[in-house]
């Protein structure tokens, strides 16, 4: 029987029921029974999360926090914001009273406004404040909304692999289609690090994901968990793609200040063609290293943009006006010293670019091998060498972990007591045993692939290195004790 007649149904016997049991003055208890009974019979979440209930997130914080662990595992400056944005935030909160009223839907106006003449410079474009620009609770609101406004039932999005973990589910709910498609890691010369710029797409196969279905391609540059910084000419290749095939590109830019070693973050919207087929996200708070104010952006076209508006006022309708007031004058601040040494975008990436090295550094102590990011405030880092012999017929395309490679794998497991079921990946088994025994945390890098490529990338954990010395001195301690370990 199709569940609709059964529900029907079973809602008629209880009604049945109810009159009967009523006349017979049937105890209290017996109706509590009943009305769980048709609590149950009636489906209760929507179908739109089928599948997506499972957040890892909340297991590896919920260990995190049962254990005396050096939190190096989700993306959050432990240190203060800049003075000047939390002066900032002062101002929004003890001036104009009006501040704490509702402010325009789209976006506090003059938040707006300095958006739309800050971005405008760096995209080459005329950007216009009530027409390209709309104020999300942060980037997080702007990827909804923008799934949502632009993926229909059936739609295929491309998404690349690793990727921040909310983009499948975020198409999923809209009713599309995700397609993934792999950067794929190059050997390195034995002793070499990895650096995550020799992870790259293979032309080919970002080709043959294109189909007459394709709705729009998910980049996210710099990458989070890998620190890719996509190149001119890997944009040039998307670029032209989805000109090709009339696709959209949803690019996340959240980390395009926290770039390094001289790399330089390029926006896929400022190349030529692109602005037209473009929502580019943005967020304060990873920006102003205060991600608690949640305040986000996307900047686009109007004739994209209508449909976020549409979505925004019949969901948020409008975000904290103290919070917008605050961004608004901390990125007029910026737009004064832009480029200059009292810039925060010039001093944020030299400071956090201090940390990534102090922490790649001290984590290869105990045997870790990083992968060297261009940008962002994470690495990835192999920890194949911890494991037993890579199973034959795994990896992608021929590839696999350096030590593996040249016969070096240790013959047996050096993990004797991985806690985990043995078919959980072996990098939640890896982190879960890191915090327990070692205290420190860091996140499973196949909780940033689809499925079937989780098999193929279960040997790299996350690491996130925007943290203060005091964290970083925490941290190497923990390695310290790891590291006599090992030795004795
Ligand atoms: C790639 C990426 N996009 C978006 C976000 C969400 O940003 P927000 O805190 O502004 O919602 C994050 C946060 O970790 C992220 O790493």
């Amino acid at each position: 029987m199709a569940l609709g007649g059964m529900l029907r149904n079973s809602a008629a016997i209880s009604l049945h029921l109810v009159g009967s049991l009523q006349r017979k003055k049937a105890g209290a208890s017996l109706r509590r029974c009943l009305h769980q009974t048709l609590t149950m019979a009636k489906r209760l979440h929507a179908r739109r999360l089928d599948g997506i209930d499972h957040n890892p997130w909340v297991e590896f914080t919920k260990l995190a926090s049962e254990y005396d662990a050096v939190n190096l595992g989700q993306g959050f400056p432990d240190f203060p914001p800049p003075d000047f944005a939390v002066e900032a935030f002062q101002h929004a909160v003890s001036g104009d009273f009006m501040l704490n009223q509702y402010t325009r839907a789209f976006g506090y106006p003059p938040l707006t406004k300095i958006l739309a003449s800050f971005f405008g410079k760096l995209l080459g474009q005329e950007i216009d404040p009530l027409k390209n620009v709309l104020v999300t609770v942060g980037a997080y609101g702007a990827l909804f909304t923008a799934f949502q406004a632009l993926v229909d039932e059936g739609d295929e999005v491309i998404i690349i692999e690793p990727f921040f973990d909310c983009y499948e589910p975020m198409t999923l709910m809209a009713g599309g289609c995700p397609v993934f498609v792999p950067l794929k890691p190059t050997p390195t010369r034995d002793g070499e690090l990895d650096s995550s710029s020799n992870w790259q797409l293979d032309p080919t196969e970002l080709a043959s994901k294109f189909t007459s279905r394709t709705k729009a391609l998910v980049l996210n540059t710099p990458n989070n968990p890998l620190g890719k910084v996509f190149s001119k000419a890997e944009l040039e290749l998307i670029a032209r793609l989805c000109q090709q095939h009339d696709v959209l590109c949803i690019t996340d830019e959240v980390y395009q200040w926290l770039v390094f070693d001289g790399h330089q973050h390029i926006s896929i919207a400022s190349l030529p063609g692109m602005w037209e087929r473009t929502l580019t996200i943005g967020s304060a708070g990873k920006t102003f290293s205060a991600t608690g104010w949640k305040v986000g952006w996307v900047l686009g076209p109007e004739r994209l943009m209508k449909h976020l508006y549409t979505v925004h006022q019949n969901s948020i309708y409008h975000c904290p006006t103290q919070a917008q007031a605050a961004v608004a004058e901390s990125l007029e601040r910026e737009q004064l010293h832009f480029g200059q040494p009292s810039s925060y975008f010039v001093q944020l990436p030299r400071a956090v670019q201090r940390s990534r090295d102090h922490m790649v550094r001290s984590v290869q102590s105990v045997g870790l091998r990083p992968v060297i990011p261009q940008g962002s405030y994470f690495f990835v880092t192999d920890i194949s060498d911890f494991s037993e012999e890579w199973p034959a017929g795994q990896g992608v395309g021929g590839w696999r972990p350096p030590r593996a490679q040249h016969g070096l794998c240790p013959p047996e497991s050096k993990m004797p007591d991985l806690p985990g079921a043995a078919d959980e990946p072996y990098d939640r088994r890896f982190v879960k045993w890191m915090i327990k025994n070692k205290g420190l945390v860091a996140i499973p890098v196949s909780v940033f692939y689809s499925r079937p490529q989780q098999k193929h990338f279960d040997h790299y954990i996350r690491f996130c290195f925007v943290k203060d010395e005091s964290t970083l001195q925490a941290m190497d301690k923990k390695l310290r004790e790891w590291k006599d370990e090992l030795g004795a």
